[in-house]
């Protein structure tokens, strides 16, 4: 298999769903903390209270990370728990956690990759307005100044935002996610020309203040098509299908990543959304497009395309009895392959997957270890395609699998598990499942044993 010397092989977490201690040292509150009190919005009225409480058992995650022999390990920062009220005094505590948390990471062997969102917007903010607030992508800035001040001397790989789709388009368009509003779409997309402000911003105080040479980029869902069969006219309608904004879903990924890496907006979204387009002052778009070093793709799925009669994008729907995980998402590995292959032709930098992974019921057997066999032949044949786009040319650097732990799942509660460490929410007590040293063995050959 054709994975390159110094490839990344990793796995990724967020901040609320597996720290917990969601009061603790002086953290202000996050919009997740107060949408898990609203009545009906999460699975079973459960929350991210204690989480997988990473906060205080970072040491001994840590320690299974290095048993797995994990090259990175990609972690968010929690902005209420350093900005307490989103801007202005930083907690003195939070940063000792972070500065023992990476340097755990660092004695173990294992790079840290910080992203700086990872959802948990601090609710002060949202109470001023949020990411509406023409100051948001100030406040995005400060905090990355005050995390980069105190990490970049040990950290040198950042994500500025993870998934703008789904933060914006399910927490402020569909209001199934914290904060739980439901914006028309004018509004909707002033709040998603403020996210993209805000990386730019958060870009521009990395480069100047890192201590150490930074590598930048940002997490966007991978929200791309796949050809039904490998005719050109399928492939052509499948990359068409990959980069149009067709809708007022912000689920999309031009979207987003035109104005980041090409510096403008998409012609067919400006048409479409015309009179509800945010207003762009003169430098916005310099602002938002600051080179980055890779580019990141979180990828469980993708849908099939062909070229209908017409020649344009049709959609195939799924085959009766296809596999399908415990979030109903489809077992589609090819889908990793083309995207990669696709933003890699658009957006011309190198990929890093930085989510892939499944959900499964697992549990512990009474061997007392957590079989999860699909999680194993799930993440073969997806790695076994990524290695293909790399023979067949892509600039792949990495991969992280979501996730080492089995933690929140937004309103999803505890149901899914996608760790590769089992987690008993009753005593917290961790189980290494099958697939974590399955995982152990790709990366300690580089993909050989795939
Ligand atoms: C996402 C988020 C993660 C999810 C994971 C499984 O991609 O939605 O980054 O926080 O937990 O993807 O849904």
């Amino acid at each position: 298999m054709a994975f390159p010397n110094g490839f990344v092989w990793g796995t990724a977490a967020s901040a609320y769903q597996i720290e917990g201690a969601a009061a603790a040292d002086g953290k202000g509150k996050s919009v997740w903390d107060m949408f898990c009190r609203r009545k009906g919005r999460i699975w079973r009225g459960q929350t991210g209270e204690v989480a997988c409480d990473h906060y205080h058992r970072y040491a001994e995650d840590v320690a299974l990370m290095k048993r797995i022999g994990l090259k990175a390990y990609r972690l968010s920062i929690s902005w209420p728990r350093i900005l307490p009220a989103g801007t202005g005094q930083v907690n003195k505590k939070a940063l000792v956690f972070y500065d023992r948390l990476i340097d755990e990471l660092l004695a173990a062997g294992i790079a840290p990759w910080v992203t700086l969102f990872h959802w948990d917007y601090p609710y002060d903010l949202y109470c001023r307005g949020g990411w509406l607030n023409p100051d948001s992508p100030d406040w995005f800035a400060d905090y990355t100044r005050a995390v980069v001040d105190q990490l970049s001397d040990r950290v040198s790989c950042w994500l500025t935002l993870n998934e703008p789709q789904c933060f914006i388009g399910m927490g402020h368009q569909q209001g199934t996610h914290a904060p739980g509003v439901k914006l028309d779409l004018p509004d909707v997309l002033r709040a998603s020309h403020h996210t993209l402000l805000a990386h730019g911003k958060s870009v521009q105080v990395i480069r100047a203040r890192a201590k150490s040479a930074p590598q930048v980029g940002w997490a966007p869902v991978g929200c791309l098509s796949r050809p039904a069969t490998t005719d050109p006219a399928d492939i052509a309608a499948a990359e068409r299908a990959s980069f149009a904004v067709d809708s007022d879903s912000v689920f999309n990924t031009a979207w987003w990543s035109d104005p980041v890496f090409l510096g403008e907006y998409p012609a067919d979204g400006v048409e479409r959304y015309g009179d509800s387009m945010p207003l762009i002052a003169p430098d916005d778009m310099e602002t938002i497009s600051q080179p980055l070093d890779f580019y990141g793709i979180n990828l469980y799925q993708g849908g099939s395309v062909r070229a209908g009669d017409d020649g344009e994008p049709a959609p195939v729907p799924p085959a009766v009895g296809e596999p399908i995980t415990l979030y109903e998402w489809s077992v589609t590995p090819e889908a990793l392959y083309w995207a990669v292959r696709f933003c890699h032709r658009r957006y011309g930098k190198p990929i890093v997957v930085t989510e892939n992974g499944l959900s499964c019921m697992d549990w512990v057997a009474l061997d007392g270890r957590v079989h999860d066999p699909q999680r194993i032949d799930f993440t073969q044949r997806y790695l076994r395609k990524l290695a293909r786009a790399i023979d067949d040319g892509v600039d792949v650097r990495g991969y992280f699998h979501w996730s080492i732990l089995d933690n929140f799942e937004w309103n999803e509660g505890y149901k899914h598990r996608f760790g590769l460490v089992h987690v008993d929410f009753q005593t917290l007590k961790r189980t290494m499942k099958d697939s974590a040293s399955w995982y152990g063995e790709v990366i300690h050959t580089n993909g050989q044993s795939l």
